[in-house]
C-alpha cells in the first residue's frame, strides 16, 4: 500500500463515513472522487441532524417554549462554531443563507439597493476573474445588466492561474467591487489574495471572496484575508445541504440593505414602511435553515477534531501524488497548475480525444465517481478550448490507493475506446 508523508489515518476516520461502505455495480467498492461538488458526512453530522429532529424541532427567535428556546440556542450555537472556524470579529457578522451562490447573490443585491457610497451604477465597474464558478459571475452580470455598471476580469495563463500583468487596468478608480474565487473548482488553483487584495484597498474597491472550495480544506481566518466579504457553504465541509454561510465586515453589514424581506429580520413594521433588525438577522428573512445549521456545527466540531492543518496536509500529499501519477497516463492532460502548490485537491484532466462523459461512464462502471463536464465554471472550458473535463477530487478521507484506483480506471478507459 503506497505511504506519503503527512498523510491522516485514514482507515480509522473512514469508518465515521457509512456511505464510503457502500458497493456500487454488483459489488465493486466505492471510489469516491467527487467531493469538490459535496463532501460525504460523518456519523457526528448524520447524529447530530436526527438529535435536533427528535428531541429540539422549534421554530427559532419566535417561541417562548422550552423547545423553541432551545432550538434557538442551537442555531445561535451554530453562529458561534462558524465564527470560530474562520476567526470572525464578532458572530454578528456571519449570515446563515441556502448555499454560497445565495450568499454570493446577497453581496450582489445589498450593493445594486445600496446608497453611496457602496452603490453600483453607470458609473462603475465590477471586477471578477475568467475562473470564477457561474455563482460568482450571472449575480454580477445579473447586477451590471440592471445597474449598468461595466463588467471586467481578470484572464487566464496557458497554465490555469490568474493572469494579473494588467491589474491596474482591470481594477481601476472606478471599482466598486472585485469577487473572486480563493480556490477554482475545476482549475484547482489557489489564488494570491494578498496581491488582488492590495489593489482594491488602493482603490477604495470592496472584496469579496468565494471561499467554497477553500473553507473545506484548510484554515480559513477572515481577518487575515482582509476582504469584506467572504462567502462558502456547508455541504462541501461534512455538513448537510441547505446551508450556506457570508461573512461580511460588520461596519458594512450594518450600512448595506437588506435584500430579502419577510418574518424576523424587522425592527417594526407598519403598513407604510418598516425599519431592521440588525445584522445578521436584517439578512436571515423567514424560518431560517434551522437543522442544516445545526449539522454544519456538528461537521466544524468533527473537522476541528481533525485540525485543518492536517487536512491540508493530508490533501496536498494527495494531490502531490495524483498530479504525478496522472501525467503518467498517456494523452492526459491536466487543466490547470501541474504542481501541488498552491493548488486545492480538485484535478481537473482530459483524455485524449475521448469525451469526458464518455470517461466518467467508464469510470463509474468500475465503482469510481468523478464530475464530468463544465463544472459550472463553463468560461474556463471556451478559455481552454475543451468542451468539458473529467474532475478528480480529494478530501481528508481520500487515500492513496483510491488514486491508484482512477489511474487504472483510466487505463480500462483508454483500452475500452481504443
Ligand atoms: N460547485 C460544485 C462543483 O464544482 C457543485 O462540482
Amino acid at each position: 500500500m503506497t505511504q506519503l508523508p503527512g498523510l491522516l489515518d485514514t482507515e480509522a476516520l473512514r469508518k465515521d463515513f457509512p456511505i464510503l461502505d457502500r458497493q456500487v455495480h454488483d459489488g465493486r467498492k466505492l471510489v469516491y472522487l467527487d467531493n469538490a461538488a459535496t463532501s460525504q458526512k460523518p456519523r457526528q453530522v448524520l447524529d447530530a441532524l436526527s438529535e435536533y429532529y427528535e428531541r429540539y424541532n422549534a421554530n427559532v427567535h419566535r417561541g417562548v417554549h422550552v423547545l423553541a428556546e432551545e432550538a434557538t440556542a442551537l442555531y445561535e450555537g451554530a453562529r458561534d462554531k462558524v465564527a470560530d472556524f474562520i476567526n470572525a470579529p464578532s458572530r454578528d457578522e456571519v449570515i446563515f443563507t441556502k448555499n454560497a451562490s445565495e450568499s454570493l447573490n446577497l453581496v450582489a443585491n445589498m450593493l445594486g439597493w445600496a446608497d453611496e457610497p457602496y452603490r453600483v451604477d453607470s458609473e462603475t465597474e465590477i471586477v471578477i476573474t475568467e475562473m470564477e464558478h457561474h455563482s460568482n459571475i450571472v449575480p454580477w452580470q445579473l447586477l451590471a445588466q440592471r445597474t449598468g455598471a461595466k463588467l471586467k476580469w481578470f484572464g487566464l495563463t496557458d497554465d490555469g492561474r490568474l493572469d494579473l500583468s494588467n491589474m491596474d487596468e482591470v481594477i481601476t478608480e472606478k471599482t466598486k467591487i472585485v469577487s473572486f474565487v480563493l480556490v477554482s473548482n475545476i482549475l484547482g488553483t489557489q489564488n494570491p489574495v494578498e496581491a488582488i487584495v492590495r489593489r482594491a484597498q488602493e482603490v477604495g474597491a470592496l472584496v469579496c471572496i468565494d471561499a467554497s472550495q477553500a473553507a473545506p480544506h484548510m484554515p480559513l481566518d477572515v481577518q487575515a484575508l482582509q476582504a469584506d466579504f467572504v462567502a462558502f457553504t456547508g455541504h462541501k465541509m461534512c455538513g448537510p445541504t441547505g446551508i450556506g454561510v457570508l461573512w461580511g465586515r460588520q461596519e458594512l453589514l450594518e450600512d448595506l440593505p437588506p435584500f430579502l424581506g419577510g418574518g424576523e429580520m424587522i425592527e417594526t413594521v407598519s403598513m407604510h414602511s418598516s425599519t431592521y433588525a440588525p445584522a445578521p438577522h436584517k439578512f436571515e428573512a423567514g424560518t431560517p435553515p434551522v437543522a442544516q445549521a445545526v449539522g454544519l456545527g456538528a461537521a466544524i466540531d468533527y473537522l476541528n477534531s481533525i485540525g485543518m492543518d492536517k487536512i491540508l496536509a493530508h490533501e496536498h500529499a494527495l494531490t502531490e501524488y495524483a498530479v504525478k501519477r496522472l501525467l503518467e497516463v498517456p494523452d492526459l492532460r491536466i487543466i490547470g497548475p501541474t504542481t501541488a502548490e498552491e493548488r486545492g485537491a480538485a484535478i481537473s484532466f482530459t483524455l485524449g480525444d475521448i469525451h469526458p462523459h464518455d470517461v466518467g461512464q467508464v469510470l463509474d462502471e468500475q465503482g469510481i465517481a468523478v464530475r464530468v463536464g463544465h463544472h459550472c465554471a463553463r468560461p474556463v472550458c471556451l478559455r481552454y478550448g475543451i468542451p468539458a473535463t473529467t474532475r478528480a477530487s480529494f478530501y481528508l478521507y481520500s487515500t492513496p490507493a483510491e488514486i491508484d484506483a482512477l489511474v487504472d480506471g483510466l487505463e480500462h478507459v483508454r483500452n475500452f475506446f481504443g
